[in-house]
This record gives structure tokens, sequence and C-alpha cells, in this order.
């Protein structure tokens, strides 16, 4: 073999110059790094090994200045490798302490209703009562929104209701009250219920009206029930929901399936009984909550329940417009507009 030329070492070392040049430009990560290193110093194959190598077959006058050009590449080589660690650290995310004790960060869920999350506290202190939960269509038959209810047909106490029609026979229900014909239809005294429930009626929308809100209706059936049951429930319910001091008072009233009837009012929260220019209360300082009285005798007979031995009272109360007095919202409106900064308010934490 002829000896190798400094000259051919030299344009050797040029080129393992211009490969480290260009591929550690390309470095972004330790693991090429690591490649990198391995291809230039690695102990068996790395270049500058290689390099090493061939000094055997150098002159030996020439070995030195070969040795020193060998040298001064791997020094190079070190150099940028060096240069390139530095950057590869600076730029790869900063090492973390971790603290496991630290709580892990977690996501929203989302949260129930504002009107979900009153109905369920309305629920859980009638259950605590002894109560039931039951329910029934949204689209119902004049007959159970309105004949059975002892309205007959062009009864002007109908005219009360603004009620919206499917057809002459179907309708989306008025009231949450239809459910205690069919209930009582299917089940005979004790009867101790609620019915929470949509309802429709013909309304242009404003701070306490839309044309469709909720209601709870209540209905309790047995031998000996009176009005005084009727009056103790609905206070000891009112308490829990408002705070044992709010003031109640019952108002007499008419529906044709109760009698006798009475309207319940709640001292207006949203102005504290105090602004007669109140949007809520118009300044009484009262709002109305709910219709209530005894359950009339010809409601019993049109479902089959003896008069003479049952009695029983009922309620609907209005869910919206409770909510409004109790979370002290100003306009119903609120409810339904999907405002995620009204909603995320009453999140459950
Ligand atoms: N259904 C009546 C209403 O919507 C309320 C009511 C229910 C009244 C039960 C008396 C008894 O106004």
């Amino acid at each position: 073999m002829p000896p190798l030329s400094l000259r051919k070492l030299k344009a050797e070392i040029d080129a393992h110059r211009a490969k480290l040049a260009e591929q550690s430009a390309a470095v972004g990560d330790s693991k090429a790094l690591e490649e990198l290193r391995n291809q230039f110093l690695g102990r068996k194959r790395g270049a500058v090994t290689l390099l090493f190598e061939e000094l055997k077959s150098v002159k030996p006058a020439e070995k030195p200045a070969a040795g020193q050009m060998i040298n001064a590449l791997k020094n190079e080589i070190r150099e940028t490798l060096a240069a390139l660690e530095a950057r590869v650290k600076a730029s790869a995310p900063a090492a973390r302490e971790i603290d496991l004790t630290l709580p892990g960060v977690s996501p929203y869920l989302g949260a129930a209703h504002p009107l979900r999350l009153f109905e369920r506290e309305i629920e859980s202190i009638f259950l605590s009562m002894g109560f039931s939960i039951e329910d029934g269509p949204e689209i119902e038959t004049d007959y159970y929104n309105f004949e059975a209810l002892n309205f007959p047909p062009n009864h002007p106490a109908r005219d009360d209701w603004d009620t919206l029609y499917i057809t002459d026979q179907l309708l989306l229900r008025t009231h949450t009250s239809p459910v205690q014909i069919r209930v009582m239809e299917k089940k005979k005294p004790p009867i101790r219920i609620i019915i929470p429930g949509k309802v429709f009626r013909h309304e242009t929308p404003d701070p306490t009206h839309l044309p469709m809100f909720f209601q709870v209706e209540g209905l309790v059936v047995g031998e000996g029930v009176t009005f005084a049951h009727l009056k103790g429930t609905l206070e000891h319910f009112l308490r829990r929901l408002f705070g044992e001091r709010v003031r109640i008072r019952f108002r007499p009233s008419f529906f044709p399936f109760t009698e006798p009837s009475a309207e319940v009012d709640i001292e207006c929260l949203a102005c504290g009984a105090k602004d007669p220019g109140c949007r809520i209360c118009s300044g009484t300082g009262w709002k109305e909550i709910l219709g209530s009285g005894m359950v009339d005798p010809q409601v019993f007979k049109n479902v089959n329940i003896d008069p003479e031995r049952y009695s029983g009272w009922a309620f609907g109360m209005g869910i919206d417009r409770t909510a409004m007095l109790a979370f002290g919202i100003s306009d119903m409106r609120h409810f339904f507009e999907n405002d995620l900064r009204f909603l995320r308010q009453f999140a459950l934490k």
C-alpha cells in the first residue's frame, strides 16, 4: 500500500469537518446529539478512531504533523458537541420538579342548570316528608288538562290559561295538574306525591313570565286530610326553602278543581318588600308563587274516588319564579339565555 499523503489526509479531515458542520445544524434533541457523538467519537467506528488507524500508513516523517491534524479535528469535534449539548439542554423543557402531593388539575365538568338544582332541593324536602315523585306527558288531551279538572268546555276559567293548542283535543299542558288525574286513575289513596315538570302558556316573555316554565304539583289524598295539613305542609316546605323567618301569606282564590282554594305569596325577596318601583312585585312587597286548595269532590268523582270517604289537597308552584326569588335574580329570562357567566355561578363546588 502506498503511504498516505498529508494532502489526502487533510482532504479527508476537511470532509469530516464539513459533515460535522452540516449535521450539527440539524441536531435538535439529546438523542440526535448522542448519535452525532458516536459517529465522530465512537470508540470502534467513530471517524476520529478510523483516522488514527489511517495514521499507521502515513510516512514516519509526516506522522507528527498528521497526528496534530487529527487531534485538531478531534478538539473541534469536542467543542462543537459541547456547544450542541448546551443548546439542546436550553431548548428542552426545564426538568420539572414534580410535587406529588399537589392536587391534580381537575377539568371543568359542567354543572346542573340552576333550575335543576333548585328542583332537586324541592324534591329532597318533599321526599323527606314521605312524598314520592311522579311525572306525566307534556302534550295533553283536553280531557286531562281541563275537563277532568272540572273545567267544562267553554267554562270562563279556561281563559285564565293561555293555552297553546295542537288540535282541538291536543294541547301543550298549561299546568302539571293533569298528572293528578292520571295518578288518581291508577292509584288509590293514600296518595302523597309531587310532580315536577315543564308547562306551556301563550305568554310574552318578561322578567316574571315565560312561554315555557317549570311547575311542581303536589297532591295528598287520604282519610281525614284537612286544610290544616295543606297549610302546615306548605309552610314547613317554604320555610325550609327560604329560611325560618320568611313572611308567607295565604290568600283566598279560585280554581275549578279545588274548593276552597288559596294562593300563597312570599315577601318579595328581590326588593325586600321595600321598593315601590320593584319590577318583580310591582311594589306590592309580595310575590305569588303557588296555587293550592282542597281537592274538589267533583274531581274525586271523575277518578272514582269516593269523596265521602276521602279528602285531599293539592298545590302547584312555579319553579322558575320561586328560584328567581330564592337566588335573588331580577329576570327569569336569564335562566334560558345560556350565558355561561350566569350559569356557572350556580355550579356545585
Ligand atoms: N294548576 C294551578 C296553576 O297552574 C295551580 C294549582 C295546583 C292550584 C293545584 C290548586 C291546586 O295555576
